[in-house]
């Protein structure tokens, strides 16, 4: 098997942000409930929450958001912290490498601060459990002295609420999962939900946008607020190159389409894996490593980037054996429909 090859870094879905993007991204990032677009279960839950605990003078619950990444479960945790008018500490799963990392974290919070775990499936096993007694009972538990002379000393630590996010919960331990008090999963956005999203940020970066290239724009965002300030990004250089400086629905189309992001939001990865499934599969099922393989990509970025948007727009179906292409992706593509492969394998091996 070859290594996958490294992610090219003006690609459109990629997990985190590029360095130069990451300041954009805090500069864009809503500070509180009021200017958080969508998600409106969880908010207004989230809120009364908040409303309880400042009245009772506590903590909020430890929360668990979980979804795939660019939905804004980061931005959350920062207006849980500001909502409640504490300081809010950021780590995450795999920064945290052994226990005494943590427990310098947990003896450093304040009363009622909130500590933001992003990441969190990634914890390693032993200071998960270090966490139990810290978000039970607000204690971490030292072993000091060794063999017949062991004792374990419990320290106390202030009052704080645990934000954690995850966009693979089912890789969660079920006793770490049970120790969240609320939960929340967030979906993708709806197009006039994105719309606003771009419109706001458009304000904030000072650049000229009408209603139909908010629109346009929005439709190529693949549901997600992180992909709609990228492609505002993009479109806003392009305006400014090709345009008056103003986002169009014309000038958003002619930009996207150069970066390859097409009309319903998929890039070059959505479509080399579609083609895969397609040409290589006879449409499916397929297993994801196998599609992964194929096209020299990682599984990992497939499951997270690339099918749960397939999946949730019907241009992928997942089956017992794997994953099938629809007719809509065929369609999409304008590619015909395979026939079903009798023997699952695929076109490949008739
Ligand atoms: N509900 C929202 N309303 C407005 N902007 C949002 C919203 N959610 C996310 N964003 C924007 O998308 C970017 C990515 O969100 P983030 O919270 O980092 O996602 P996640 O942590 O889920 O990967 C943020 O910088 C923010 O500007
Ligand atoms: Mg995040």
């Amino acid at each position: 098997m070859t290594a996958p090859t490294a992610p090219d870094p003006g690609r459109i879905l990629s997990r985190a942000p590029a360095p130069e993007e990451a300041q954009l991204e805090r500069a864009l990032r809503p500070r509180s409930f009021a200017e958080y677009v969508g998600q409106e279960q969880a908010v207004a839950s989230l809120q009364v929450s908040v409303e309880a605990a400042r009245r009772r003078g506590e903590c909020v619950d430890h929360v668990l958001l979980y979804g795939p990444p660019g939905l804004g479960k980061t931005t959350l945790a920062g207006i849980l912290a500001n909502e409640m008018a504490t300081s809010l500490v950021t780590t995450s799963g795999p920064a945290i490498e052994r226990g005494a990392d943590l427990m310098g974290i947990l003896t450093n919070l304040g009363t009622n601060d909130v500590l933001f775990i992003d990441e969190i499936h990634r914890l390693p096993r032993a200071v998960e459990e270090l966490l139990y007694p810290a978000m039970e009972d607000f204690a971490v538990n030292f072993v000091i002295d060794k063999g017949l002379h062991a004792r374990t000393l419990k320290y106390a630590l202030r009052p704080f609420t645990l934000v954690a996010a995850t966009t693979r919960p089912g890789m969660l331990s079920a006793p770490l999962r049970e120790r969240f008090g609320i939960l929340h999963h967030l979906d993708f956005y709806s197009e006039p939900e994105l719309a606003r999203i771009v419109t706001r940020s458009a304000a904030i970066l000072e650049s000229p946008i009408d209603p139909d290239g908010a629109a346009e724009i929005a439709r190529r965002s693949r549901g997600t607020p992180r992909i709609v300030n990228r492609l505002l990004r993009r479109v806003r250089d392009y305006a400014q190159v090709a345009g008056d400086g103003v986002v169009t629905a014309a000038i958003a189309r002619d930009a996207l389409d150069r970066e390859g992001v097409d009309g319903r939001g998929l890039d070059r990865l959505d479509r080399r894996f579609l083609t895969a499934l397609l040409e290589v599969y006879g449409g499916g099922p397929a297993g994801l490593e196998a599609i992964a393989a194929t096209i020299n990509d990682d599984p990992e970025t497939l499951a997270e980037l690339v099918e749960p948007y397939l999946l949730k727009i019907g241009f992928l179906a997942r089956e017992p054996r794997g994953r099938r292409a629809t007719a809509e992706a065929c369609a999409h593509l304008g590619k015909p429909l395979p026939a079903r492969a009798a023997g699952g394998q695929g076109a490949l091996f008739e």
